[in-house]
Order: C-alpha cells, then sequence, then structure tokens
C-alpha cells in the first residue's frame, strides 16, 4: 500500500507508524497470532531444511497490507539464526543494484524483497538464474566486445512478499518453494493483539475495550494497533488514562469510524456505487473517479475489506453493492426489474 495518497486515517503511513511497526513485531512464534496453517506449514519446512542443514527453498507470502508478512519473514530468519537483507522491488532499478545486493548475501541468509511484484520485468532473467542456480549472469560493456560473467552466488532464501499476486509472471511464481497466502485475522486473535501491544506499550486498557477495538480493526493486526494508539491518546486527553469501552467508542467515533470499522471512504465508496451507478455493476476507472479515491486504495484497502464483509461483489462486469451493504446503510435497495 506504498504511495496512495488515500484520505485514510488507519491507513495513511506516516513515521511514528513504521516504528509502531517495529516495536509491536512479534519476535518469537508464539506472540504472532493467528495464521495457524501457514505457521504449521512453515515451521515444517524450515526444521526440515535445518535437519539437512540446508537453505530453505525461496518463500512467497501474499495477502492483504498490514497482514503480518514483514514480520512472518523476520520469524522466518530468526528460526534459521541468519540475517535477513531487506529490499523492495521498486529500489532495485537495474541489474547491477541486484548484483551488488545478490554478491553481498551471506550463506544461509534471508533476502526480504517486499513489494515483489514491482519488480522490474527486465530483471526477471537474472532472478531466475538466481534463484535456481545460486548463479548471476551478467553482461560487461557493450556491443561487439560484451562479454558474459557469471558470478557464483551464496545459497540464499529469497522470500518476496505481495499484496498482488496476479501481477507475478508464472515463470517467477514458479521458482518459489511454497506460497502462504494470510488471511483476515479473528475477533479472537485480534484481542490478542491488542492485549499484547497494550502491554508492551503500558497501556491501561479495559477487556471491553479491547473486544471494541478488535471489532473495528477490519481483521488486520496493523489497524488493530492503530486504533490502540489512537485510543490511548483519548483516553490520556478526555479521560483518566485508562481506555475504557466508553472512550474506545468516543476515540473511534471521533475517527468516524463506524462499529464495524468502516471509515468515511468506505462509505463514500458504497454510495457512490448505490447513488451514481445505480448499486452497479460498476469498473474501477468509474468507480475511483466518481468517488474521488485512488485506484490503488480502493484495490488494496477497502474493497478487500467491503468484500470480505459481503457489503461488495466482484462480477465480470464490475463491483455491485449488495443487499446487506444496503441494510447496513440503511438504504432503500432499488426493486429488480423482472423483464
Ligand atoms: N500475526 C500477528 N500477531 C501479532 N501482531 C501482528 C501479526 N501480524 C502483524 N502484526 C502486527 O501488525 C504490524 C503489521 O504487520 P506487517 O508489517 O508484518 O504487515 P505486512 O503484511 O508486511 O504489511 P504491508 O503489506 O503493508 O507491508 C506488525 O508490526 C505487527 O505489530
Ligand atoms: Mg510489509
Amino acid at each position: 500500500m506504498k504511495n496512495l495518497s488515500t484520505t485514510s486515517v488507519i491507513f495513511e503511513k506516516k513515521p511514528e507508524d513504521k516504528t509502531l511497526d517495529t516495536t509491536l513485531r512479534p519476535k518469537i512464534w508464539e506472540e504472532y497470532a493467528g495464521q495457524e496453517k501457514v505457521k504449521k506449514n512453515l515451521k515444517i519446512i524450515l526444521q526440515a531444511a535445518k535437519q539437512r542443514k540446508e537453505t530453505p527453498e525461496h518463500l512467497l507470502f501474499y495477502g492483504n497490507t498490514g497482514l503480518g508478512k514483514t514480520t512472518l519473514s523476520h520469524l522466518v530468519a530468526r528460526e534459521m539464526g541468519v540475517n535477513i537483507r531487506v529490499t523492495a522491488g521498486p529500489v532495485i532499478e537495474k541489474a547491477g543494484d541486484l548484483a551488488a545486493i545478490l554478491t553481498n548475501l551471506e550463506e544461509g541468509d534471508v533476502l526480504f524483497i517486499d513489494e515483489f511484484h514491482r519488480i522490474k520485468k527486465v530483471l526477471e532473467e537474472y532472478l531466475y538464474s538466481a534463484m535456481e542456480d545460486f548463479k548471476l549472469n551478467i553482461i560487461i560493456g557493450s556491443g561487439p566486445m560484451a562479454r558474459t560473467m557469471e558470478l557464483k552466488l551464496p545459497r540464499f532464501t529469497l522470500i518476496g512478499a505481495t499484496t498482488k499476486i496476479a501481477l507475478l509472471s508464472s515463470p517467477l511464481r514458479n521458482r518459489f518453494g511454497a506460497t502462504f497466502q494470510l488471511d483476515f485475522y479473528s475477533q479472537e486473535d485480534l484481542e490478542k493483539i491488542i492485549q499484547r501491544s497494550a502491554q508492551i506499550l503500558k497501556i491501561d486498557i479495559e477487556p471491553e475495550a479491547v473486544k471494541t477495538i478488535a471489532a473495528r480493526s477490519r481483521f488486520t493486526p496493523r489497524v488493530a494497533n492503530r486504533l490502540l494508539k489512537r485510543a490511548r491518546d483519548f483516553a490520556q486527553i478526555e479521560g483518566q488514562g485508562i481506555i475504557t469501552k466508553q472512550i474506545a467508542q468516543k476515540a473511534l467515533e471521533s475517527l468516524e469510524i463506524d462499529q464495524l470499522g468502516l471509515e468515511l471512504s468506505d462509505r463514500r465508496i458504497l454510495e457512490t456505487i448505490i447513488k451514481k451507478f445505480n448499486k452497479g455493476p460498476v469498473g474501477l476507472q468509474a468507480l475511483a473517479a466518481a468517488s474521488s479515491e485512488e485506484q490503488d486504495a480502493i484495490l488494496e484497502i477497502y474493497e478487500p475489506y467491503l468484500m470480505q464483509l459481503g457489503f461488495i461483489e466482484r462480477t465480470p462486469r464490475g463491483r455491485i453493492v449488495t443487499k446487506a451493504a444496503y441494510q447496513y446503510l440503511k438504504i432503500k435497495e432499488p426493486q429488480q426489474e423482472l423483464f
């Protein structure tokens, strides 16, 4: 969700949020709530590799923003007792950049490439041989004098993270030994996450308030942590420093986040489809223009959650708003035309 110019109060990235991410990032498996299936399968891969004294296969993590892909990658490195080198798709501009990163790796290292879908097409060929054979073929010089040089690389584990797996070419996808999709979190797991974060940040919070915040966290740990922090500010200024249920509710109200965690932009998107497109179907471009939201923000932030709630459905002809959304917004649904 980088480079999005969005009005979202809970997704806008500020420097303080990056620090929050780092401070609250679980450092051991036990602290990483939920995603049981992913954790189980991942641990098997890692344990098996450890037993064989090999580096684990390359791993691909995908799922919505804030669900824990970066955190999981750090856990993998920690479990293997190796360094993690962090970079991102858009940062690697040319073959030379990639060569510098790869040749600086040490045996067994994890190379974490965030926003993996933004790796440049021209670099894919280099990645193929690096991932498969741990070799890098670099062309030196140009024209008739050009020659290829083969660099041997240490064995490493590439971990790619992406919110948009569909943008990866299939040859690239196939070079990962395993692909894991991160799901939205349950209310129970979010409550655990909020409780743990409150402990770390030394925030006084009542159990009922934990529930209130969890319920409005869009099933997403990062959102839960951000809302917790906003509620703490509110408790400090408007209350006695303790987050009670009432304080939590007031804090969320002041952020214009409703009881399902919908914010203004979500409601605007729904209302735009209802009012300007007669409940849809509407294409992404038209929806973005009519609702004044960025296409990327709709795709990566609002729509996944609205779909998870069952408020929007995607059909081949575009998005439509469902009966459930009409009921929630208390808007009368237009009658179906029968003929
Ligand atoms: N399973 C989890 N248990 C506890 N906390 C979690 C979990 N997953 C994520 N978090 C919290 O949410 C924050 C965001 O997670 P993370 O940065 O790993 O998400 P991401 O999937 O990499 O997001 P993005 O796509 O935006 O890079 C973390 O700093 C951590 O505090
Ligand atoms: Mg990340």
